[in-house]
């Protein structure tokens, strides 16, 4: 019998977590081992409802689930807000290729994300720190529209700055409330005298596209150069399988070819930050 490529797996939610007024965790047991590396995506599927491309959030080395963060943005989204402990998903994939770790190796690694676009980055994030010996340092910046909107605190709030010397934390908000004490500004602020060797470093982004688009835009303007620059690009899908032509970006399918591109493969593409 031909394996159908569209089956989603039975999986079941094991926990919900409310991140922030707009953003969901949920962690996932596959009926059938799922393994993905930092940068993939999967399909979930929301029964009679539809199916979107997500990226897990959790450490790829943790086998027994896996976590995705999700904004609510339309239909099948609010149906995935609407989930509780014990309710049934499917999930295909994992798709798409995952973050180049090896070129990473002996760098100063540079992480930027805005909103939802943190989720691909704390996968990433965990990888790296489970092999911290392979990296120079993680200076991670990470921007939100207030401090309500602040997902991931545990990660976020000082606790993997304290148990590591090598990991930084650079976190600003659009707009304060009156309990922030931190940053205010957008997340290109945050790239402000960073301490960083430029020459022995790669930038991660991730984040809406005019976010990308101005980080980007500012990395180049401190001196990274295109080729260690590094994004995970989202194009609205279909079959996530390099089939039905959705997710076209210039000569490229991201689902297939992407999501994550080095800046230098895409950046003479006209429809980039679209
Ligand atoms: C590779 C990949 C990884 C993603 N990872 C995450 C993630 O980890 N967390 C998360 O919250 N979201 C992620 N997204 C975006 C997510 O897939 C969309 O928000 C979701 O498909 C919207 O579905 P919906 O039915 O709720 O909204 P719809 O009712 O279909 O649409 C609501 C709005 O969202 C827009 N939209 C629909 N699909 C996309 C899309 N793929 N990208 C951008 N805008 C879209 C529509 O144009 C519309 O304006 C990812 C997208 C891709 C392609
Ligand atoms: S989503 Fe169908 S080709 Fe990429």
């Amino acid at each position: 019998m031909i394996d159908n490529p569209y089956t989603p797996i039975k999986t079941e939610v094991v926990g919900v977590n409310e991140e922030s007024p707009t953003i969901k965790t949920v962690s996932l047991k596959p009926e059938k081992p799922l393994h993905f590396k930092a940068g993939q995506f999967v399909e979930m599927t929301i029964p009679g409802v539809g199916e979107a491309p997500f990226t897990p959030s959790s450490s790829p080395y943790e086998k027994s689930k896996l976590e995705i963060s999700i904004m609510k943005a339309g239909r099948v989204t609010a149906k995935i807000h609407d989930l509780k402990k014990g309710d049934i998903v499917g999930l295909r994939g994992p798709y798409g290729n995952e973050y180049p770790l090896s070129e990473f190796e002996g760098k100063e690694i540079l992480l930027v994300g805005g909103g939802v676009g943190l989720a691909p980055l704390r996968a990433l994030f965990l990888a790296l720190v489970h092999d911290m010996d392979k990296y120079k340092n993680i200076t991670f910046c990470c921007g939100s529209r207030t401090p309500s909107d602040i997902i991931y605190k545990d990660c976020v709030l000082d606790k993997w700055q304290k148990m590591n010397k090598k990991v930084k934390f650079r976190i600003t908000v659009d707009k304060k409330d009156n309990n922030w004490k931190g940053n205010v500004g957008l997340v290109t602020t945050t790239l402000d005298n960073l301490k960083i060797d430029l020459k022995n470093s790669v930038a991660i982004v991730c984040g809406p596209p005019i976010m990308m688009k101005f980080s980007t835009f500012k990395l180049l303007e401190i001196g990274y150069k295109n080729e260690q620059i590094y994004l995970s690009m989202e194009k609205n899908m279909s079959c996530g399988i390099g089939k039905c032509g959705h997710c076209r970006l210039g000569n490229f399918y991201v689902c297939k070819d992407g999501p994550v591109f080095r800046y230098d493969r895409i950046n003479n593409i006209h429809e980039i930050w679209d």
